[in-house]
């Protein structure tokens, strides 16, 4: 036993000395060097002079950085993915393919995190793609990463990316503000989702949340709302893009896309329809839009929104203060309107209505964007349960004018009411009807009151 120690300890210094080397080398020899010194390889394959071959091969590993203009922000993901503007990689093997779509996203400008997330100064893989304990945004998922685009572009519509105005429309008719603030405007029942998508939710566990908010939040308040996969998806792409994160004017600076969808947008809510018409459908003050940017060449076309009357002296047509992206929008549209579209545009075309309609229309308005809808239903119906409220859940307002006068009512909505509870030694219900004095107006009020009365049903007397 004795005698054995010094070789024992001899041994152990042997393997102390191979390790100590062996991190040396490593840390000489980071991955990010082998992955570079493949990607030469695979440059230098096609190449037939073996000049240039040789002096692609003893390229000298560098890292590759982008500096994002106005933000505080460096990436380094081109470090490794050597090959995303080189459009002869794209077949080759990850991460040196090509990054097809990228348009005016030109890496050298935009970077990667912008769209994927992951930790932008990081050389080694796992922590670059955020797989890290401490980096709160890893790399999206695939399914997910197009959520991203609504970080940058906030208005209109975002070619490709239907989800997210999708996800928009859902979040302003289902009642979500009933319980939600986003950007300061909402009940505070539920979280503040202004950085939702900038917090640590992954992708997957919000999609399941809108499927069923139970199933992954044990005893939630939160309404199950009974979406479609697609619906929970759109809600899923628009929560991820909300981050309130400050782009910096250089990056934010083309927020509306001039997509046809935004252009038809536009072209409803301009009202150009009431002189215009596409393929014979609509009116025939204005000439047929079918075809027109055939007939005409994009530059005439935005001349004429600017100023109508300079391209056809003693026009009629009204000059609108259209910004450059609404003009192509505009544009983009004409160039698919049908008359079959055109047709679907003017039946959605509200009726005129009397003073009394409108006001009850706004007050229905009202009531889906402020979140009533949320807790009270979109026909007004109730039931979203509520655990040892009396009934159980939230009332129906079908009734209302049985209980209370209309000033009760409109009292209600300004100062809010909690319910009574079932059992005093249990939990008090989650939910009750907030306070909106601060939110609505006395006219708001005053709308959604007549809103309320317009559709009550009464009891049946016999
Ligand atoms: C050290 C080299 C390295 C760096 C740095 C690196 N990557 Fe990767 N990346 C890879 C490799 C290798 C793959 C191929 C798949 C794999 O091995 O995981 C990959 C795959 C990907 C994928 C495909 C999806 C996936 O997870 O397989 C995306 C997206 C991606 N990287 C984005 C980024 C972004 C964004 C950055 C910068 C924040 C970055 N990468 C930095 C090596 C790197
Ligand atoms: C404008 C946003 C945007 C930017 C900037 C961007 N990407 Fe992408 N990237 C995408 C989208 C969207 C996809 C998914 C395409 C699809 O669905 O096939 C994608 C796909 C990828 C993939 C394949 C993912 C997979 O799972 O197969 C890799 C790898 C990748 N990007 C790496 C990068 C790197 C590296 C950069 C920086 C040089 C970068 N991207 C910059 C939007 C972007
Ligand atoms: C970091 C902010 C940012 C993100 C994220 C972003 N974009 Fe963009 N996008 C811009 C800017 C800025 C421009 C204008 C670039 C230019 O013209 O130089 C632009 C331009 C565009 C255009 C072209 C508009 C035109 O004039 O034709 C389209 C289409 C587009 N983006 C779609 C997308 C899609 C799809 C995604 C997600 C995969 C995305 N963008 C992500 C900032 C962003
Ligand atoms: C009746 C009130 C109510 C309504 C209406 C409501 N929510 Fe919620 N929501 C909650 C409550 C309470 C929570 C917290 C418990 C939980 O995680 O389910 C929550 C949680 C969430 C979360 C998770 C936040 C986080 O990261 O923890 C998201 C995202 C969300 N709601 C989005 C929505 C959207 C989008 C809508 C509209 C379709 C909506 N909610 C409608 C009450 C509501
Ligand atoms: C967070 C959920 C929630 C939201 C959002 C909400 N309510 Fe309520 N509301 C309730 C609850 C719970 C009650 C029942 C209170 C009680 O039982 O005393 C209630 C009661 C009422 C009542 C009285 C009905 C009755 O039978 O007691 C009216 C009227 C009403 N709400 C209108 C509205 C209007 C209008 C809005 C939107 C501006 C709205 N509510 C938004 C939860 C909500
Ligand atoms: C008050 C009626 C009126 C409205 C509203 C109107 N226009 Fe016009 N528009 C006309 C008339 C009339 C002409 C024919 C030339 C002239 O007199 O200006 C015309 C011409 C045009 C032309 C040129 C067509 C050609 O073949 O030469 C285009 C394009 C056009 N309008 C687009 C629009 C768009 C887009 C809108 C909505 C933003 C709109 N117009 C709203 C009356 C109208």
């Amino acid at each position: 036993m004795e005698r054995r120690t010094p070789q024992v300890f001899f041994v152990l210094s042997l393997l102390a000395l191979v390790l100590i080397l062996a991190a040396a080398w490593q840390a000489n020899t980071p991955y990010w060097k082998v992955y570079q010194r493949d990607f030469h390889k695979l440059e230098a394959q096609g190449e037939p002079n073996s000049l240039t071959k040789a002096a692609v091969l003893a390229s000298p590993p560098v890292i590759h950085q982008v500096l994002l203009t106005g933000l505080q922000r460096v990436d380094r993901c081109t470090t490794c993915h050597l090959g995303v503007e080189d459009p002869t990689m794209k077949n080759a093997p990850q991460p040196f393919r090509f990054h097809p779509g990228l348009g005016p996203h030109i890496p050298s400008k935009f970077g990667c995190t912008i769209c994927h997330g992951g930790q932008g100064l990081a050389t080694e893989k796992s922590d670059a793609h955020g797989n890290v304990m401490f980096w709160q945004t890893p790399l999206l998922a695939k399914d997910y990463i197009r959520a991203s685009c609504g970080r940058c572009h906030k208005e209109g519509d975002v070619p490709g990316v239907p989800e997210l105005t999708e996800g928009r429309h859902l979040f302003e008719t289902q009642g979500c503000r009933g319980c939600h603030k986003l950007n300061g405007v909402g009940g505070s029942i539920g979280p503040d989702l202004t950085t939702e998508g900038a917090s640590h939710r992954a992708p997957e566990w919000l999609e399941r949340h809108f499927l069923t908010p139970n199933a992954v939040s044990a005893g939630s308040a939160m309404p199950n709302f009974h979406f479609t996969k697609e619906q929970a998806r759109a809600l899923t792409y628009y929560m991820l893009s909300l981050t309130s994160e400050d782009m910096g004017s250089y990056y934010s600076s083309v927020r509306l896309i001039p997509s046809a969808g935004h252009g038809r947008q536009l072209f409803i809510e301009k009202n150009c329809i009431a002189c215009h018409n596409v393929g014979g459908v609509g009116a025939k003050t204005g000439p047929d839009l079918l075809g027109v940017t055939k007939r005409h060449s994009p530059g005439w076309l935005d001349e004429q929104l600017v100023n109508p009357s300079l391209v056809y002296p003693g026009s009629t047509m009204p000059v609108y203060d259209l910004e450059t992206n609404a003009r192509k929008a505009l544009v983009n549209f004409m160039a698919t309107a049908t008359a079959e579209d055109a047709q679907a545009i003017l039946s959605q075309r509200s009726k005129t209505l009397t003073p009394e309609d409108a006001a009850i229309e706004a007050g229905r308005q009202n009531f889906a964007r402020f979140g009533c809808v949320g807790c009270h239903g979109l026909q007004l119906q109730g039931g979203v349960p509520n655990p040892n409220a009396q009934g159980g859940e939230v009332p129906s307002l079908l009734h209302a004018s049985d209980d209370y006068t209309k000033d009760e009512v409109i009292a209600i909505i300004r100062n809010g009411k909690v319910p009574p509870t079932e059992d005093r030694s249990k939990p008090a219900p989650p939910l009750y009807m907030p306070s909106w004095r601060s939110v609505l107006t006395e006219e708001d009020i005053n709308r959604v009151a007549d809103y309320l009365w317009s559709l009550q049903k009464k009891k049946d007397s016999w």
